[in-house]
């Protein structure tokens, strides 16, 4: 029988936001499993990344076309093709973004150009590389906030959220008949560097945990994993999809 991670060998993927948790996860499994990756992320270089020889790390902005004209031009010189691109490029800034009553309107706009514009830009630079592939697939990070309404919200970052699943559908529409697939993940909490004030205030987790079903807080292998199948053939009929990876939260009544 063929293992997920076999179905990637040889695969050209890039990363976006893949200096962060869920990203880099998905960056290593994916050279793991053999594929070419490229990581595009503000950060330096992780140093997990440094000793890959698959591995391109592209220290940019996502938002920044003259930059990603740079990074997909790397890919194409190189490789001359991508076969997957993940979006997992995001901001949650508790402090600044908050409700639509109260934000200041260019916290507004930025919190849109990071977690929505970046990733219609990458989106744009991967189809005509994912063409010559002769197809492609792409996951898409939003989240379970994307769904509801908030008395204390983050009311930009879960709106545009929820753009990005509409975006998703109409990528997947559009370009189904270039054999290219496009999913959207939506994780609960999930403990990475987004999610800091866990590891200032350890009960602001656990009480997240007592209300999980599943009893505990995402980590970044539980949405790597997801990333994995919903790239890989094993997923082919798949596309224009949502997925809920949460522990059970939205289940609960
Ligand atoms: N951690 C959670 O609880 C949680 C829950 C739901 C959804 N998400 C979403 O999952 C995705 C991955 O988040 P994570 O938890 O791995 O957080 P993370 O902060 O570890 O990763 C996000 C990465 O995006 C990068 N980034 C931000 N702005 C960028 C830009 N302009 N250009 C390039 N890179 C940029 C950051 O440097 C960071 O490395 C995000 O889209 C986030 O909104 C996270």
């Amino acid at each position: 029988m063929t293992c997920t991670h076999s179905l990637h060998k040889d695969k050209v993927a890039l990363i976006a936001g893949g200096g962060g948790g869920m990203g880099l996860q998905t960056a290593l499994d994916l050279l793991k499993a053999g594929a070419r990756v490229w990581v595009l992320d503000m950060k330096p270089e992780p140093h997990e990344l440094k000793e890959q020889d698959r591995a391109h790390y592209f220290q940019g902005d996502a938002t920044d076309q003259t930059q990603l004209d740079r990074l997909f031009a790397d890919i194409e010189a190189k490789a001359g093709h991508l076969n997957y691109l993940v979006n997992t490029t995001g901001v949650l800034w508790f402090d600044r973004d908050k409700s639509f009553l109260e934000i200041d309107m260019d916290v507004w706009d930025q919190v849109y150009e990071i977690n929505l514009k970046s990733l219609v830009l990458t989106t744009k630079g991967a189809v005509p590389l994912m063409r010559k592939a002769g197809g492609g697939a792409m996951v898409h990070i939003s989240s379970i906030d994307a769904l509801s309404g908030d008395a204390a919200p983050q009311d930009a970052y879960g709106s545009a959220k929820a753009a990005l699943i509409r975006f998703s559908k109409s990528v997947a529409v559009q370009c189904a008949k270039d054999g290219i697939r496009s999913n959207t993940i939506l994780p609960g909490g999930v403990h990475t560097s987004m999610q800091e004030r866990w590891d200032l205030d350890p009960s602001k987790k656990e009480a997240l945990a007592n209300f999980v079903p599943l009893g505990r807080v995402g980590v970044a292998q539980d949405i790597a994993n997801a990333i994995l199948f919903l790239l890989s053939d094993k997923a082919s009929y798949i596309t224009g999809t949502e997925l809920v990876i949460d522990g059970g939260i939205r289940a609960l009544p």
